[in-house]
């Protein structure tokens, strides 16, 4: 028996375990990187892996590397997450060690190096940012005091539909409307302006300003001179057409709404009413909190973040409705027999939990940012056992997180009452029970604060049209739900033209 091993053995043994499990601890954890595909000096694993790093592919590469791996693009590394335990690391426990952002070449330009809020590190600059930002924009008073004029953009919507005829008979592509609504919400909000029409010179040149920027951020084409430092003297070209775009873009702003705002409350003076979230803004900037570039790059912020991610959501929701047009009836059903001919008001919203939940699987199945924002370490980290090499770019996928058949029933399927029946204890919203396989809006200190808009705004424009309107595809078929993606976002391949019949 084990009495009669004499007590320096036992020691010995001890100690040497003690050994045996340092080394492994030192393999293991402060060495070894995360696996990921052989990879080239200066290219790294580029050349295998081409320039579409999109949630698909990352998803499938995830099924041979693991939850966790690294792909070496020239000089850079990326760190792709792709299972909710270790996401609850990147995003909350770890939420500070991975809480920064990285930025490119092209991003550098259009944040001013990281003037801004999204795109900026973390830390004092970022926190207050995030701050300032959140009492014009992301409270609850905030969508109190605004819903109402959400749902009269909203009507406008209906109102323009239901008069014109050509909508029944040939149908159109509704993106247009909807983006004219979402720029007339979000800039009432900010400035309180509007734009008279599709065809008013302002909104032209808004919408131009904001595509280029997205087509041009977007775009694979630079990674090249992103990945490998030696070649991004040829990159001069394309760097040079961002900056251009990107000085006269903030003279846009500045110049036909900052500017107009600041001299609205001089000739106030202390008599000013704060009445729309660039004076609050502006109010800080006055009272030395952020500088006159801070108040530009929110306004740039909102632009990028607010508009173009909920039109995205909301034209996958209507090319999902007119493939599904039995949700479409339970939806109608639902309003009329909880609301018994009450008007959906954003009061209302959670009375309806059938219209909660397609908004939900339509983020699910098409998460608008599947790769979340980019987060980045700015010192060495651990992560599942791995070490991440500082200012490394982490994705977590959150795309595959909510449709890996292995955590969900049928994922490829279109069925809002998932969240109803399996699923009805799944919520986007952060804060409370967090379920880490659903994280449309990420999770934790860099999550999207804009949610608190987003999810009333996208359920009153489903409630509204589905009960104005059966919405159809034009070819009697169903509608293209094919995807695009850029560096990290996901929207519809093509604007489908969409017929709408009057109820
Ligand atoms: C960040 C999604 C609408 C403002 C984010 C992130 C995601 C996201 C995934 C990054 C989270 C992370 O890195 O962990 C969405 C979706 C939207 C939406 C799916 C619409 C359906 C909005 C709106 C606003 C907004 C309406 C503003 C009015 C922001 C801002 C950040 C952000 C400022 C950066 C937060 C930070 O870095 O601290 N959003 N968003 N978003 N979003 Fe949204």
């Amino acid at each position: 028996s084990y009495s009669f091993i004499p007590f320096s053995s036992i020691y010995l043994s001890i100690s040497g375990a003690t050994l045996f499990s340092i080394i492994i601890l030192y393999f293991f954890s402060s060495t070894t990187l995360p696996p990921g595909p052989f990879s080239v000096p200066i290219f790294g694993n580029w050349l295998q892996v081409g320039n579409d790093l999109n949630h698909r592919f990352l998803a499938s590469m995830s099924q041979t590397y693991g939850s966790v791996f690294l792909l070496k693009l020239g000089s850079k590394n990326l760190v792709v997450v792709s299972d909710p335990e270790l996401a609850i690391q990147v995003l909350h426990s770890q939420g500070v060690e991975f809480g920064s952002r990285p930025r490119n070449i092209v991003f550098d330009i259009f944040t001013g190096n990281g003037q801004d809020m999204v795109f900026t590190i973390y830390g004092d600059h970022w926190r207050k940012m995030r701050r300032i930002m959140t009492l014009p924009f992301f409270t609850n008073k905030v969508v109190h005091n605004y819903s109402n004029m959400w749902e009269e953009e909203i009507d406008l919507v209906m109102h323009d539909l239901k008069g014109n005829e050509r909508v029944k008979s040939e149908g159109l592509v509704i993106r247009k409307r909807l983006q004219l609504m979402l720029y007339n919400i979000m800039y009432r909000m900010m400035f309180d302006a509007k734009f008279e029409s599709q065809e008013d010179p302002l909104f032209i040149e808004a919408t131009k300003f904001n595509s280029e920027r997205s087509r041009l951020a977007q775009s694979f084409e630079y990674n090249y001179g992103d990945f490998i430092p030696l070649l991004r003297p040829f990159l001069k070209g394309y760097l040079n057409k961002c900056k251009d775009l990107q000085s006269r873009r903030l003279a846009f702003f500045n110049n036909h709404y900052i500017e107009k705002r600041r001299q609205i409350m001089v000739a106030n003076g202390e008599k000013h009413k704060i009445n729309c979230a660039i004076d609050h803004i502006i109010d800080a900037q006055m009272k030395g909190e952020i500088s006159e570039e801070n108040v530009l790059y929110i306004v740039e912020n909102i632009n990028v973040a607010a508009i173009e991610t909920t039109l995205w959501s909301m034209e996958w929701a209507i090319a999902e409705l007119v493939n599904h047009p039995t949700v479409q009836n339970k939806i109608r059903d639902e309003i009329s027999k909880i609301l018994k001919g009450k008007p959906v008001t954003e009061s209302n919203l959670n009375e309806l939990p059938y219209l909660q939940a397609t908004v939900k699987e339509t983020l699910r199945l098409h998460t608008p940012i599947p790769l979340l924002v980019p987060h980045m370490n700015l010192e060495e980290a651990k992560l599942g056992g791995y070490t991440i090499p500082k200012e490394s770019k982490v994705v977590v996928n959150a795309w595959w997180l909510s449709n890996n058949p292995t955590w969900w029933k049928n994922p490829e399927e279109f069925r809002p009452e998932r969240f109803l029946e399996e699923e009805h204890e799944t919520d986007a919203v952060a804060g409370g029970k967090v379920d880490y396989r659903f994280l449309p809006f990420g999770v934790g200190r860099r999550s999207c604060p804009g949610i608190i808009l987003a999810l009333p705004i996208l359920g009153l424009v489903i409630a509204k049209l589905v009960s104005n309107f059966e919405m159809k595809s034009a070819k009697g078929t169903k509608v293209d739900v094919s995807e695009k993606g850029g560096q990290f976002s996901l929207h519809i391949a093509n604007h489908s033209i969409v017929l709408f019949h009057p109820i």
